[in-house]
């Protein structure tokens, strides 16, 4: 992979101007800020265009827009055998077949690693703006904020593969601390009830989703809830605490005989940003990734940008605003995809939010469903929304036992797409697709003929 990088870092050392095309989500945004922030370094001129996916409109525009070279970053593997008219290079790692192969091409999934979990778009370019230039070191934490917004740290509860050397450029420069802890959404800036009533991975049977049981567990810990008018977050408190609480969900976990393994899953390497202030939002790699979410998946990709690439005024500010609105409606859309029915079907299970969720927050919406109490593991888990364009998204999640028994929702979300002229990719554990409206039916017919053929068991 170092050799590829190379080759690109060469790709771009000879080209005049650059235009950096990127995914909407906080690996996208880390990608591009990453790109940019190169190419600002070696004095290129660049632009940076921030999309939901490669369909047809975006390559029309950029087939009529003439760059000396396009930068695909955190997308493009879909496309890299088209388009020879278009000068590019590619940092992605998006499922791709073997052709997709090409000496501009930089994925893990062509050096026999796991785009899921091993290296992140961010971490691809990341390794390509670390062999322009060793000093773009400095950039790693970027990479790791990324790497963790895509859930990367999911399947073994720390960061692997070639994000483990990427963590370890971050701790030489200084620029990242990783410490052993609960892994909790919200561990800076969350009230602890809320981190606990929100808890889901894993769940704490009895705690997660009610709120007066978590004022009830943190009382009978004695744990303070206030600092004068503060909310207290896991960041405030002392080392004793936190393993009163920590020992606690242990034990309810195995008393409710949840095993082991789950109760283990409790605690993980987390990842802070050295340089940022504890008990905000920026300190902890998955909350900046979240703040990431909140701009470029409402058209506001600059605002995720300039934090990204050092704002902490008014861009920041900002985001903290979105931010909020972010979490109000991934609560609204949760709230709205409990109440829609979900359809079984023998391979997975889906439901339609027809106009009720943004095409943008599907994906995380679905993602939360899938974590919820009451819902069925076996299958896998499919939401569908229609898009303004009149089109039709679906975003489908799986849990990592599915996909160690052979599933792969990337392969039959790009099958199916293409046969209805959609486009269609991911991971074998989330994948996404964009297809007309209609033909839902036909889609799931063909997916889940495919899971069926996937499965072993
Ligand atoms: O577009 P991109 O590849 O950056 O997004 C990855 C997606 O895969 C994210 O939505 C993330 O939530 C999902 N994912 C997951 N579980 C994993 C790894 C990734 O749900 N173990
Ligand atoms: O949009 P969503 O979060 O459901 O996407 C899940 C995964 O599928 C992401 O990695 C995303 O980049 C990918 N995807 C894709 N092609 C699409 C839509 C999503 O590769 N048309
Ligand atoms: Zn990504």
């Amino acid at each position: 992979m170092i050799r590829r990088a190379n080759e690109i870092a060469t790709i771009i050392r000879n080209s005049k101007e650059i235009h950096i095309v990127t995914h909407i989500d906080a690996d996208g945004i880390t990608a591009g800020a990453i790109a940019s922030e190169t190419l600002r370094r070696l004095r290129k001129e660049y632009s940076l265009e921030c999309v939901k996916q490669l369909d047809e409109v975006v390559i029309k525009k950029l087939l009529s827009e003439d760059h000396d070279l396009v930068w695909f970053t955190d997308l493009g593997s879909g496309i890299s055998t088209q388009y020879p008219e278009i000068k590019k290079i590619i940092t992605d790692h998006h499922e791709c077949p073997p052709e997709s192969d090409a000496l501009f091409h930089l994925n893990p999934h062509l050096f026999g690693r796991d785009g899921s979990f091993e290296l992140s778009g961010s971490g691809a370019t990341y390794l390509v703006s670390k062999a322009l230039n060793p000093k773009n070191k400095d950039l790693s934490a970027l990479a790791i904020v990324g790497a963790v917004g895509d859930l990367q740290d999911r399947k073994f509860c720390e960061l692997r593969g070639v994000n483990t050397e990427i963590v370890n450029d971050g701790i030489e420069e200084g620029m990242l601390k990783t410490m052993k802890d609960i892994r909790y959404f919200g561990k800076e800036t969350r009230p602890l009830s809320k981190l606990l009533q929100y808890a889901s991975d894993p769940l704490i049977p009895g705690i997660s989703g009610r709120e007066d049981a978590c004022l009830a567990l943190l009382q009978e810990q004695q744990i303070r809830l206030k600092d004068g008018d503060r909310w207290r977050t896991w960041v405030d408190l002392d080392k004793e605490e936190k393993r009163r609480i920590i020992s606690t969900i242990i034990q309810m976990l195995l008393s409710k005989g949840f095993g082991y393994q789950t109760a283990t899953r409790l605690l993980g390497e987390t990842y802070l940003l050295s340089k940022e202030e504890e008990g905000t939002v920026l300190h902890d790699a998955k909350e900046f990734a979240t703040l990431l979410n909140s701009t470029a998946r409402y058209g506001q990709y600059e605002v995720g940008l300039q934090v990204c690439l050092g704002d902490r005024g008014k861009w920041l500010k900002e985001a903290l605003n979105l931010l909020s609105g972010h979490r109000h409606n991934l609560v609204e859309g949760l709230q709205f995809a409990r109440e829609e029915k979900l359809q079984k079907l023998g391979h997975l299970q889906y439901f339609h939010a027809g106009d009720g969720i943004r095409d943008t927050i599907i994906g995380i919406v679905t993602n939360m469903m899938l974590n919820a109490e009451d819902i069925d593991k076996e299958l896998p888990l499919l939401g569908f929304v229609h898009t303004e364009n009149g089109d039709v998204k679906v975003s489908a999640r799986a849990t990592q036992s599915l996909v160690d028994r052979g599933l792969d929702l990337a392969t039959a979300f790009s099958k199916a797409a293409k046969e209805l002229n959609g486009v269609g990719g991911g991971h074998n554990i989330a994948a996404g697709a964009t297809i007309p409206k209609g033909k839902e039916e036909e889609f799931l017919r063909m997916v889940e003929r495919e899971i069926q053929l996937q499965l072993v068991y």
